[in-house]
């Protein structure tokens, strides 16, 4: 079964084809973030704008790339939320229409889901139960998963998410945006141990994580520190370690709880490479496993929409004729792969 995938939840247009039987046949990504760079983050209406300028095209590029015409594919998948509720509804509609006009099924996807599932187009994917922790720019987020759509919530962030935490705290050293890649290499050419930030929630018992105080830590130091490229290196790294230290003490937690040993860790700041180095020494530490999504993956991307939406229309799931998108759409919500619209 060959599946179009459709992202336009936030600031990337995400487009691809992911076939059951041979993997990922295309994938064509265009990110809006020259687009919003003058506003320094992303104003919402100019999004769902781009995004109705950007997703036939590319649609029609990974066609191309995968050297298929419209009527080799099989079923639609879209990204319904949560999400933008313009820029959702963009991809929504156009993917909605094209499963119209193609008469094949279309199915919504969830975003944090595809997310989630995004390691399965690796190599060398995880088996089911593994603990996962998605941690992007608006979930931070320790899930138990037994299989696809069997979601048990273990803990989440009760203010902002890691990847918010970093943006704004790039944002108060004057960094553009968008900022966490930015801060995060940054941080590279920091010295350790200069600054000692706190590591939030974790002298308590609990899986849920708050990264909001980090921000005000870190706008607090810069304001007594030098301005000097050494010193806001250092600060930089101090931040990362404090947040990286953060996540890996709580699925050191997770996975000690659940008595699991197989880690999964998808969504954009999985993509730091400090977090990749320090989890897969402590999974190394414990005789377990991690999995990463290749970076390219782990920030929004077509291939986890048209990856997620085909495990589910190839179970049959699919959605009736209305356009529907869901902006906040807690993720337990999802149940295993089944149609909706008998
Ligand atoms: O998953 P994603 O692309 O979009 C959401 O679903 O939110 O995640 C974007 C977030 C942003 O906050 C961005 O700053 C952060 O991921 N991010 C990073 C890195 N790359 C992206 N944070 C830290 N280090 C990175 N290398
Ligand atoms: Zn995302």
């Amino acid at each position: 079964m060959r599946v179009l995938g459709i992202e336009t939840s936030c600031d990337e247009t995400g487009i691809a084809i992911f076939d059951t039987e041979h993997g990922l046949l295309a994938h064509q990504l265009y990110s809006q973030v020259k687009l919003h760079a003058d506003y320094g983050g992303v104003v919402p209406e100019l999004a769902s704008r781009d995004h109705v300028r950007k997703t036939l095209p590319l649609i029609q590029a990974a066609l191309k790339q995968a050297n298929l015409t419209a009527d080799q594919i099989d079923g639609i998948a879209y990204t319904a939320g949560p999400g933008l509720v313009g820029a959702l509804l963009v991809g929504a509609c156009i993917g909605r229409s094209l499963a119209l006009g193609w008469q094949v099924p279309a199915v919504a996807v969830h975003h944090m889901e595809g997310h989630l599932l995004a390691p399965m187009l690796e190599d060398k994917p995880p088996a089911f139960p593994f603990i996962a922790l998605l941690v992007s720019g608006g979930h931070t987020q320790l899930v138990r998963v037994d299989g696809i759509g069997q979601y048990q919530l273990l803990g989440e962030s009760v203010d902002d998410a890691a990847g918010e935490a970093f943006d704004k705290t790039a944002k108060l050293m004057g960094l553009d945006y968008p900022g966490g890649p930015r801060l995060a290499a940054l941080a590279e050419q920091g010295r350790a141990d200069c600054y000692k930030f706190p590591r939030p929630m974790t002298d308590r018992p609990g899986l849920d994580f708050s990264f909001s105080g980090l921000k005000t830590f870190a706008a607090n130091t810069i304001a007594a520190a030098d301005d000097d490229a050494q010193t806001r290196a250092d600060i930089a790294r101090a931040f990362q370690d404090a947040v990286v230290d953060t996540l890996v003490i709580k699925c050191r937690r997770a996975l000690k709880e659940t008595g699991l040993k197989r880690l999964v860790v998808a969504g954009g700041v999985s993509a730091n490479k400090e977090l990749r180095a320090q989890l897969h020494a402590f999974a190394e530490k414990i005789g377990g496993e991690v999995f990463f999504p290749r970076p390219e993956f782990c920030t929004d991307n077509g291939a986890m929409i048209a990856y997620a939406g085909a495990q589910r229309l190839a179970a049959g799931e699919q959605v009736d004729e209305r356009v529907k998108t869901y902006p906040r759409w807690p993720l337990e919500q999802l149940k295993e792969p089944v149609s909706d619209c008998a």
